[in-house]
């Protein structure tokens, strides 16, 4: 008799940094998967953070987590990539984009050489223009690589409309699309709360969004990055995935098309299932929210053309 064949899920994290680390803590507190390995260029940091979570296993879920290499990649269903350069005070997502396009060179390739199968999911940033360049180098299909995108963005967003309203932010529906950075935009036509409108005028509307797009500089102004939201975020895509669930998430994915756009990753709600990014919703945006779109792709292409790809 053969024995039924089995795989254990396996998520691994690259890069244990602030994001890698706070990702990895998060998942492992939430049982989302059976195996957990941390890879780091630095690998005695990863062996460091591997040892420290491991001592919190007693009290915690029975995952098995250890710091490893690339070859162990093979057996992953999603890989997360947060290694990278990060933002100083006054620094925007762009100005990182050589540094680490050149490290994500390395990274994908390492990654692609074990796997062929699995989710990639990028959090480094610019995310968008480096989930492009991972799905460039990777060669995988697109719904299989996707960017954190906007989906930390939005939670800002309705943690903020929440706060005003003094209601729970999961209640409030509302999204931020475009770039997950300085051409990102809100939603306001689609916003609401169980169906209602969102009463605010605008100069609350404006307060709100800038709050929203400018909330990682004060975060990284007065503590030097962010890690916990991003955290929670892409737990949030690895839970969607791994449970098959079709949620609808505001990740970044390859527009063909999406309100005119194409070949541009960007962050727009999408359906996440066990195959990645199945379907982009249709936006019926209003003209104003549809030009800030379009000006956000056309920025970002301008970058993705100037790199050597
Ligand atoms: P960090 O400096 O704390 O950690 C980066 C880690 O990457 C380090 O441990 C470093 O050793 C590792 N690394 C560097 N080069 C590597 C390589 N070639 N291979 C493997 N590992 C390598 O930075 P952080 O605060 O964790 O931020 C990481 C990235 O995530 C940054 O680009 C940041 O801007 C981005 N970020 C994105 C979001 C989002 O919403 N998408 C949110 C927060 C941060
Ligand atoms: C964020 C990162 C820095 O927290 O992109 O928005």
């Amino acid at each position: 008799m053969t024995e039924p064949s089995y795989k254990p899920s396996r998520v691994v994290v690259v890069g244990t940094g602030a994001v890698g680390t706070t990702t990895a803590y998060t998942l492992l507190l939430r049982h989302r998967m059976a195996e957990l390995v941390l890879i780091d260029v630095n690998h005695k940091k990863a062996l460091g953070e591997a040892l420290d979570m491991n001592h919190g296993l007693p009290f915690a879920a029975g995952v098995k987590l250890w710091a490893g290499g690339y070859e162990d990649c093979a057996d992953a269903d999603i890989i997360i990539v947060t290694a990278g350069a990060s933002q100083k005070p006054g620094e925007t997502r762009i100005d990182l984009l050589n540094r680490n396009v050149s490290i994500f060179k390395e990274i994908i390739q390492n990654i692609t050489k074990y796997n062929q199968n699995g989710i990639l999911l990028i959090a480094t940033n610019p995310v968008d223009i480096l989930s492009y360049v991972s799905w460039k180098i990777s060669g995988w299909d697109h719904h299989r690589v996707i960017g954190s995108g906007t989906l930390l963005d939005s939670a800002r967003f309705r943690y903020l409309i929440g706060s005003h309203k003094d209601i729970n932010p999961r209640s409030i529906h509302g999204h931020i699309i475009g770039e997950h950075g300085d051409s990102e935009l809100p939603v306001w036509s689609l916003a609401n709360i169980a169906g209602t409108p969102i009463d605010f005028d605008d100069d609350e509307r404006k307060e709100i969004f800038e709050n929203t797009k400018n909330a990682a500089y004060e975060i990284i102004e007065a503590k030097g990055s962010t890690s916990y939201a991003i955290a929670l975020a892409l737990d949030r895509i690895v839970a969607a995935i791994l449970r098959n669930e079709s949620a609808v998430l505001s990740v970044s994915t390859l527009l063909q098309n999406t309100n005119g756009m194409s070949d541009v990753y960007l962050g727009v709600p999408s359906i996440v299932d066990r195959t990645g990014v199945r379907q982009i919703l249709d936006l019926p945006l209003n003209p104003e929210e549809q030009s800030l779109f379009e000006l956000s792709a056309n920025k970002l292409k301008t970058e993705i053309n100037k790199l050597n790809l």
